[in-house]
């Protein structure tokens, strides 16, 4: 897959989402603030008006968020129409968290303890879309066997797609190239869903990349 490479950071273990989440589940019983939106809401809004304007894919299809955390963008989905949502992540109080908001909301959505990188997964359905907001750059920054976890991953949201079905990754780590990279074996760019740019020494960047891949 190329030796593109970060330096590892605690965002990479399991022990910092589980200790996150613990106490974001506390804070959620204790207070109702569902806590941290990974990218903030304007990346939500993207990830949603895309799904809306585009002929794809119907309020009928099937969706899963892949590191789903507290389900916030799988709220937003099922608030605007979309029946068919589940979120999965291997964090079991990011799920329990997830849970309880959405049965306070009264949305419907199946969640599920699942770690990604378990190889091979046969997963018990297809998904017309695969979501990830800031999963594959949670991994991305494991502290061990980085570039085989990357793989599996990889591997692993290709067999949850249909043929033709749609991955959308947001990623503050990754460039459009770096992901394309790293994506295809599988996969092809749709399109990039536009994200506010800053320029910085005379080279234009921007704060997070959301691209659109498809399952060949
Ligand atoms: C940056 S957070 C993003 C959470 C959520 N997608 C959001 O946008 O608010 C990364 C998420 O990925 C989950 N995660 C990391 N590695 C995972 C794995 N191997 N399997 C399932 N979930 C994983 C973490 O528990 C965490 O919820």
């Amino acid at each position: 897959m190329g030796d593109i490479t970060f330096s590892s950071s605690k965002l990479g273990t399991k022990e910092y989402w589980d200790s996150t989440y613990k106490k974001e589940l506390t804070n959620y019983q204790e207070t109702k603030d569902i806590g941290e939106v990974w990218f903030g809401h304007n990346c939500v809004s993207r990830i949603v008006t895309w799904l809306k304007s585009n002929t794809l894919v119907d309020f009928t299809g099937s969706i899963l968020d892949i590191g789903c955390g507290n389900g916030f963008l799988l709220l937003e989905l099922a608030s605007q129409g979309y029946k068919d949502l589940k979120g999965i992540d291997y964090s079991e109080d990011a799920i329990n968290l997830a849970k309880s908001i959405a049965k306070d909301e009264k949305h419907d959505i199946k969640y599920e303890v699942v770690d990604v990188l378990t190889p091979h997964l046969s997963p018990s359905n297809h998904y017309d879309v695969c979501l990830d907001k800031g999963t594959f750059d949670a991994i991305s920054l494991s502290p061990s066997e980085t570039e085989v976890k990357k793989e599996i991953y990889v591997q692993n949201v290709h067999s949850f797609l249909k043929v033709g079905g749609i991955f959308i990754l947001a990623s503050c780590n990754w460039t459009e190239d770096e992901v394309k990279e790293q994506f295809k074996k599988g996969f092809l760019l749709l399109e990039r869903i536009p994200t506010p740019t800053f320029t910085f020494g005379g080279v234009q960047g921007n704060r997070e990349t959301i691209l659109v891949l498809q399952k060949t």
